[in-house]
Order: structure tokens, then C-alpha cells, then sequence
């Protein structure tokens, strides 16, 4: 699959996203480092701390389905060019990524940034963390 491919999954499942509070729509589609595919969308909550994001969505299905690596991430809003994923799911990317997991960047045309999650997160607190190791 593509790299335009997969934001075109992004874009297409951006459409499902539950949206009434923010009306902010995002999507995620990422594959893994076997050639699977996973999508997902944000889906808020009328207590809104409960919502989510679509990276977070994509996710799930990921580790529900057979777990896997991230290889890499799309993501899309209508509202957003080049929208970055929060704090929150970079942490989560992290915990399924390897250093050059690549997170696409872009907007109605497609892809048009590529950064990796080593960009977005360094000195990121993972499992090395927990056993007592400093961040490489
Ligand atoms: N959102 C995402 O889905 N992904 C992000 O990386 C940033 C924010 C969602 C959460 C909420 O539903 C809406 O965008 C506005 O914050």
C-alpha cells in the first residue's frame, strides 16, 4: 500500500468519526510492519474527557486484531492541515512503534509531510523506562 493509499483510508475514515461537541473530524489508518491495515476515527462523549482520538481508535483495532508494530501512521482532519497527533497518542504510538515509525502529514491531497515518531517524541518514557534504563 501506498503512502497515498493510506491517507486515502485516513481521509475516508475521518467521515465516521462521532464528533457532535468539537465537530473536529480526524482520522487515522496506519499499517503494520506484516502489511496489515487498521483505521479509526475520535469519537467523543457528552462527558467529554471520555472521548477519544482516531489514532487512539486505530490503535485498538490494531492490538484487538493481532497487535503488531507500527510501521506507519496517517492522519486527517478536514479541519486541519497537516494536524500532528496530540501528546497523548504519540505516547501511544510509541508504545507499538520502532524508531523510524513514519507518521504522515498532509490534507485533501494527500500526504504532503513525513516525520517519525523519534521527531515527534524524543526521550520518550517507554518500557526501558521501567526497568531502569536511560532514553536512547
Ligand atoms: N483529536 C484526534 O482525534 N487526534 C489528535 O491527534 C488530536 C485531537 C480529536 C480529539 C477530539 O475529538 C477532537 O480532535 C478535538 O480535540
Amino acid at each position: 500500500m501506498t503512502d497515498e493509499e493510506l491517507f486515502t483510508r485516513a481521509i475516508a475514515i475521518s467521515a465516521k468519526a462521532h464528533v457532535p461537541y468539537s465537530k473536529f473530524r480526524v482520522g487515522a489508518a496506519l499499517t503494520t510492519t506484516d502489511g496489515r491495515m487498521y483505521a479509526g476515527a475520535n469519537i467523543e462523549n457528552a462527558s467529554y474527557p471520555e472521548g477519544w482520538c482516531a489514532e487512539t481508535s486505530a490503535i485498538a483495532h490494531m492490538v484487538c486484531d493481532w497487535n503488531g508494530t507500527i510501521d506507519r501512521i496517517a492522519v486527517y482532519s478536514p479541519n486541519l492541515a497537516e494536524i500532528t497527533p496530540c501528546g497523548g497518542c504519540r505516547q501511544r504510538i510509541a508504545e507499538f512503534a520502532h524508531p523510524e515509525t513514519v507518521i504522515l502529514l498532509g490534507d485533501d491531497s494527500g500526504p504532503t509531510r513525513k516525520v517519525t515518531i523519534s521527531d515527534l517524541l524524543p526521550f520518550a518514557f517507554s518500557d526501558r523506562a521501567l526497568r531502569g534504563e536511560t532514553p536512547t
